[in-house]
C-alpha cells in the first residue's frame, strides 16, 4: 500500500518536472518559415551587422561614433531582460520611438512583414551566448 503511495507520488513528481522542463525549454516564439527566416539573416547581414556586428556584440565599424553604442546582443542578461515585443517595435520604429537613441534606424518597409520582423527578432535573440 506504502509502495503505491510513494509509486503515485513519484510519478506526480516527474510528470511536475517534465511539463516544468518543457515551459522554460520552449520557445513561445511564433514560427517562422524557411522563407522568413532567409530573409531577415540577409536583412540582418545587410542592415545591422555595420552596427550590431556580425556577432552582435555592438561592435560593427559604423559603431564607432556612436553614443550610446549599440549594446552587446550576446549578453544574456540583456536578453531575458527584454521581451521579444520590445525587439520587434525597435526594429520596426527605431530606437526614437522607443525612448532610446535614434541612431537606431526605423524599418518601415518591415511594418507589414509580421514574420520577416519575428524571425529578426529570433535571429538577435540566437546571439546570446
Ligand atoms: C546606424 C547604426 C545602427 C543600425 C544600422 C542598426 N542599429 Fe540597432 N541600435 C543602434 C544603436 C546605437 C542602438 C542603441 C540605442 C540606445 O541604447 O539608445 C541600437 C539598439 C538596438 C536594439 C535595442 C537594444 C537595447 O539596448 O535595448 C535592437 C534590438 C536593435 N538595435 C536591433 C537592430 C536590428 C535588428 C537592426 C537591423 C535591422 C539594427 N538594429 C540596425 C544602432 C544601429
Amino acid at each position: 500500500m506504502t509502495s503505491r503511495i510513494v509509486f503515485a507520488g513519484l510519478a506526480l513528481v516527474s510528470l511536475v518536472a517534465v511539463s516544468a522542463c518543457n515551459k522554460s525549454g520552449g520557445s513561445s516564439a511564433p514560427p517562422v518559415s524557411p522563407a522568413a527566416k532567409a530573409e531577415a539573416a540577409e536583412i540582418f547581414s545587410s542592415r545591422c551587422t555595420v552596427c550590431h556586428g556580425a556577432q552582435g556584440a555592438g561592435d560593427g565599424p559604423g559603431s564607432a561614433g556612436l553614443s550610446p553604442k549599440p549594446r552587446n546582443f550576446q549578453d544574456k542578461a540583456w536578453q531575458g531582460s527584454v521581451k521579444d515585443d520590445y525587439i520587434a517595435n525597435i526594429i520596426k520604429n527605431g530606437g526614437g520611438a522607443v525612448g532610446k537613441s535614434a541612431a537606431m534606424p526605423p524599418n518601415p518597409d518591415l511594418a507589414e512583414k509580421t514574420e520577416v520582423v519575428n524571425a529578426l527578432v529570433a535571429h538577435v535573440r540566437s546571439l546570446a551566448q
